[in-house]
């Protein structure tokens, strides 16, 4: 049995982590014994999130526990990564010193400041300014063989919209708005309606019945709605407002004479067996779309024969960050589709940032959006 994975970037990862926590707890200069709880606590996690990257460890834990764990070691790595980060520039930049100019001192002792709030006036942007600044994102979705009948058919889709405290029905409301102003051909929804079984789920399916598009609206369920224990009262009272959600089920739809076969899927869990049995959905003659939560099914989309896969769950990364040009976020530890367009031979996945939060109630750098999508005749 194999309880760690088997990439050395993993472990790259990892060292790297730790080594950063040792040195942002020694710039701490906290008691001993303070030192070493941080130091236990954040390599445990790190470790801990280390062996989850096994498939056969995962598969040991209860699902939920496995997630929440997961979680918790990202965040052990961000705080790490944060920490040794402020420590260092804390460290390298000048004091100010008696013999300084008053100018000079002033400078240093804002930039010192600066330093220490910015996580502060980061979290504050993230919360109060970028977490309910909808956009729409349009893309356009090169799908082979095509007809022309259905060359440029638009789908709206929605998705991680967590109703809750932190996202309220009338800030929904606004995205829903949005959503219609697109006047699509066929409306989308991609699961986590909500975040737990304490949220208003009824708003947010009352909310979506408002969507208007001549094929209604579609769509599967998240993680969320199993953690809630909602899937069945979502898609029985969606299923009341119009709203039909396909759990391992199929739809074909016509537009302009032409039909396309829609598949949802429940969530589907970390595996080596993503979508077991959904190639019977996949109907020859027609375009085969696949709404999947969760985006790491994309390859065994694409060998399964969907042409096309709309996914969300990632919410784009949430909190992400520009290094090198590459966008660091927590999402990339779990999947590589974290958002966008992917392609894998003529296969293509959306992957949404989607609408809400979950955790930390802030978006930083993955705006919240209503994706509209263009299907392309190549
Ligand atoms: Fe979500």
């Amino acid at each position: 049995m194999r309880i760690f994975p088997n990439r050395w970037s993993d472990y790259a990862v990892v060292f790297l982590a730790i080594s950063a926590l040792v040195y942002a707890v020694r710039r701490l200069h906290a008691s001993k014994w303070t030192s070493r709880l941080l130091l236990a606590a954040g390599s445990g996690m790190l470790l801990v999130g280390l062996m989850l990257r096994s498939l056969t460890f995962a598969a040991m834990l209860p699902v939920r526990l496995a997630e929440m764990l997961r979680m918790t070691s990202f965040l052990a790595l961000v705080g790490a990564l944060g920490g040794a980060a402020v420590a260092f520039i804390w460290r390298i930049l000048p004091r100010p010193k008696p013999d300084h100019s008053p100018e000079r001192r002033r400078v240093l002792l804002a930039a010192r400041a600066a330093i220490l709030t910015s996580p502060v006036v980061a979290t504050g942007y993230g919360v109060f300014i970028q977490r309910d600044n909808f956009k729409m994102r349009e893309v356009n979705v090169p799908i082979k063989g095509l007809s022309k009948e259905l060359d440029g058919l638009r789908l709206v889709q929605l998705s991680d919209i967590h109703l809750s405290p932190f996202l309220s029905e009338r800030e929904f409301a606004r995205a829903i708005d949005m959503a219609n102003e697109a006047r699509a051909d066929l409306a989308v929804v991609t699961g986590d309606l909500i975040t737990s079984s304490k949220d208003p789920v009824d708003a947010c399916i009352q909310q979506l019945a408002r969507l208007k598009a001549p094929g209604g609206v579609i769509g599967c369920l998240g993680n969320h709605e199993v953690y809630a224990k909602r899937e069945e009262y979502v898609q029985f009272r969606g299923a009341r407002h119009g709203i039909r959600i396909l759990r391992d089920q199929s739809e074909i739809l016509t537009f302009r004479g032409q039909p396309l076969c829609f598949t949802g899927v429940d969530y589907q869990y970390m595996s080596s067996d993503y979508l077991a049995g959904t190639e019977r959905h996949v109907r020859p003659g027609m375009p085969n779309i696949l709404l999947s939560h969760n985006p790491d099914v994309f390859r065994a989309a694409a060998a399964k024969g969907f042409d096309f896969t709309l996914s969300g769950h990632t919410h784009g990364g949430q909190i992400t960050f520009e290094i090198l040009h590459q966008n660091v976020s927590i999402a990339r530890f779990y999947t590589p589709y974290v958002y966008g367009l992917y392609r894998e031979g003529d296969a293509s996945i959306y992957v949404t940032r989607g609408i809400g939060t979950v955790g930390v109630p802030a978006r930083l750098g993955a705006p919240p959006e209503v994706a509209l999508i263009r299907l392309c005749a190549i």
